[in-house]
């Protein structure tokens, strides 16, 4: 009897300790300490050290970040590297023309020597890590204003990074984590010759396009190949012809035995930003306010886009990368709010700073240490998101996301004001260069007819929701008038053609600055700019100070409130590991997904009708034949598969490891209806989701006929 208590009561304590095994970004310098007994219990079979080592080999060498915003992993003692297709898409895009149309048919280096070097795409390594925290924060003190904290930070910061690299061609970074309640160095070493070998048509690497984009059951062959190479030494090097490929210290063995429903699955990678500690304001402003307004002109703007591309097949490479972008976090803050609305998030928070008010009252120290914090946060927060969202706004209407002419135009300045101040020749002359080659390849992504409508789109929804006083002046002269300024300014200017522009930037003079002025995108651009830098910026910085501080504060207090739980920092594009379960989930009554895909759904969802469900003919074939090779399970080819870690945006490309260690898949995504992980996440309803390795190699060995590479590769069968 007793015996059977027990044991219920220990397959309970399982069951309420697996419910929360999965949440969770950690530092892998700290696994030892935290979380491998529960990565053991999950069914992991290696070490902390095996991870995260600064003494040997670990896996951690074996993870970059690649380029600015993704993560990839060695496969080969030759450089190798994986990521995802979505990620290596800038540079396959950068090697595409009409008649090399890599997007559309894929690249496939057949040697070495096809290899594709890729300027300005960089690799970056974790040497090591360590906490600094005592450092930087033995030299700040309460009394201190938050900007002379922040300066007395960085100045140490600056120190510490200088002491960690000095003379060894190394980078470092210190990083806040905990909202700047604790701080570590990370030390890097970046490789800048970094070579395209493969990718796959766009019909099979993004397959399914944005339609399937944050979805299950998911079907995409999302990854693309590099090649790291480095100088004889097997340092860093710039890129030249003669470069050897970079022999790294790990790289991982893969796995052809597949994953299973309840199978262990951990993921080293750089998830970038989550907000899982903030203030129910915060969920309230984005939910209310800020996500309803961008959906609303950003549907606007991927309509014109998807318009022109369908309309044209050269428009359709020139906006292919940008739409991908646009819709991208369209249709992940679309989930977002639905999310965070089925999750009952804004109540759930508030019971919680109900719970975390009562606490601060139990005790007069705490009480005047964080009592108030919950009010401050209360009256920020309206302002706040009144100057976030004019911000953004503007962004999204004329500069980075919106009107292309006008953002163009903006880029003009500098040159303007040099020349006004007749700074010298040579000077001037490097700005003259750097703009022709911004032009270049701007104008190779441009098309007029379709940026003249995002512009008119734009400024009409800017017009009806922004208030007045945050109209740039064109705008408030232009009043009533707003269509016709539309044409004014598509009709007169010069950055919405490529020869004027270059007219005027080969025979620059002091004269062409009066051009410049006279252009109406021009004018609008200085205008948006002045009312961003004299309304809306200044504001902007005082309260993101004021928030940092209230952040900072109420992140310490969560900490102390949650003693005895062990609460992970926010995801701060640094290194971290996550761990879980292969599992399907129950996305709603009656529904059950499984969890994973195979190359029968892909041929379920073929549509030569709809663009994003083409698939190529040698796909089909190969599918017929059924010839899988070592790839396939019981007839059938694995394509994607779904888990519990917890993974962000940063963590695509990243690797997806098994219990002993081996590469299984590659995370590129996560399913619509857990997006909200961000900022609170829901064990029954988040999944990332990945490539089968499989699928990667079948692609690569049976499809491209470059199953020569896996020769290079540790295959574990
Ligand atoms: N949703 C994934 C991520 O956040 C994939 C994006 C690329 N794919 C696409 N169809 N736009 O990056
Ligand atoms: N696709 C995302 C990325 O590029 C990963 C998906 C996610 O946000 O989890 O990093």
């Amino acid at each position: 009897m007793k015996k059977l208590f027990s044991s219920i009561l220990f397959s309970l304590l399982i069951a309420v300790h697996l419910l929360h095994a999965d949440e969770g970004m950690w530092i892998p310098m700290l696994l030892d300490q935290f979380n491998i007994d529960i990565m053991h219990r999950e069914g992991f079979r290696l070490t902390a050290e095996d991870i995260y080592s600064i003494n040997r080999a670990s896996m951690k060498d074996a993870v970059v970040i690649f380029g600015g915003g993704c993560t990839a992993e060695l496969i080969s003692p030759d450089g190798l590297l994986i990521t995802n297709h979505h990620c290596g898409y800038r540079s396959i895009q950068r090697h595409s023309t009409l008649e090399h149309d890599y997007l559309t048919n894929g690249f496939w280096a057949m040697s070495r020597e096809e290899e594709l070097p890729n300027p300005g795409l960089t690799v970056t390594f974790l040497k090591r890590m360590e906490d600094v925290t005592e450092r930087i924060l033995g030299k700040v003190n309460d009394t201190m204003s938050e900007e002379e904290r922040d300066r007395v930070v960085r100045e140490e910061s600056r120190k510490i990074e200088q002491e960690a690299t000095h003379g060894t061609g190394l980078k470092a970074v210190v990083k806040p984590f905990y909202m700047g309640n604790q701080y570590f160095l990370l030390v890097q070493k970046v490789y800048r010759d970094v070579r395209l070998v493969g990718a796959p048509p766009s019909a099979i690497g993004k397959f399914g396009g944005d339609t399937d984009n944050w979805m299950w059951p998911r079907h995409t062959g999302d990854f693309s190949l590099f090649r790291i190479y480095a100088g004889k030494d097997n340092e860093p090097a710039g890129y030249a012809a003669d470069n050897q490929p970079y022999h790294p210290d790990y790289f991982f063995p893969i796995s052809l035995k597949g994953v299973h429903p309840g199978d262990f699955t951990m993921i080293i990678g750089y998830p970038g930003s989550t907000y899982e500690y903030v203030p129910s304001y915060h969920l309230k402003m984005l939910v209310e306010d800020i996500y309803p307004k961008l959906i609303d002109i950003r549907t606007k703007k991927l309509d014109i886009i998807n318009a022109g591309m369908n309309s044209d097949p050269k428009i359709r490479i020139q906006y292919a990368a940008k739409n991908a972008g646009l819709s991208n976090s369209w249709k992940c803050w679309k989930g977002e709010i639905r999310g965070l609305n089925k999750l009952n998030a804004i109540q759930k928070k508030q019971d919680y700073e109900y719970r975390f008010l009562q606490w601060t009252h139990e005790d007069p120290q705490r009480k005047s240490k964080y009592g108030a914090l919950l009010a401050e946060y209360r009256k920020l927060y309206p302002e706040y998101s009144r100057y976030l969202l004019a911000s953004d706004y503007i962004n999204e209407v004329f500069f980075r996301y919106g009107a292309e002419a006008v953002n163009l135009a903006h880029y003009f300045t500098p040159l303007v004001e040099m020349t006004e101040q007749r700074a010298d020749k040579d000077q001037i002359n490097r700005e003259v260069e750097a703009l022709k080659s911004r032009c270049k390849s701007f104008f190779r992504d441009y098309n007029k007819p379709v940026d003249e409508k995002l512009f008119g789109a734009g400024v009409r929804m800017y017009v009806v929701n922004m208030p007045r006083e945050f109209y740039p002046l064109a705008l408030l002269s232009w009043q009533g008038k707003t269509g016709k300024y539309m044409e004014h300014v598509y009709g007169k200017t010069m950055f919405a053609d490529s020869a004027k522009v270059f007219d005027l930037l080969d025979g620059f003079s002091a004269a062409s600055v009066k051009k410049l002025q006279k252009d109406p995108a021009y004018a609008l651009a200085v205008d948006v700019k002045r009312l961003y830098d004299d309304k809306i910026e200044p504001e902007l910085r005082r309260l993101r100070v004021e928030k940092k501080r209230l952040d900072r504060l109420y992140m310490a207090a969560q900490l102390a409130f949650n003693k005895g739980k062990h609460l992970y920092p926010d995801a701060n594009f640094t290194m971290r590991v996550t761990y879980g379960k292969i599992r399907g989930y129950e996305p709603r009554d009656a529904v059950d997904y499984r969890f994973q895909t195979t190359l029968n759904g892909v041929m379920e969802k073929d549509n030569p009708a709809i663009y994003d469900y083409h698939v190529p003919e040698k796909l089909k074939e190969l599918y017929r034949n059924k010839d899988y090779g070592p790839y396939g399970e019981k007839g059938r080819l694995p394509v994607c598969f779904i888990a519990t870690n917890h993974t962000t945006g940063g963590n695509s490309g990243s690797p997806v490891i098994d219990a002993n260690g081996y590469l299984v898949g590659v995370n590129f995504d996560r399913a619509w209806e857990g997006v909200m992980s961000d900022l609170m996440f829901n064990p029954s309803q988040c999944r990332n989701i990945s490539l089968d390795i499989r699928y990667a190699l079948f692609l690569i060995d049976k499809y491209a006929g470059a199953g020569y590479l896996l020769r290079e590769m540790k295959l574990i069968r």
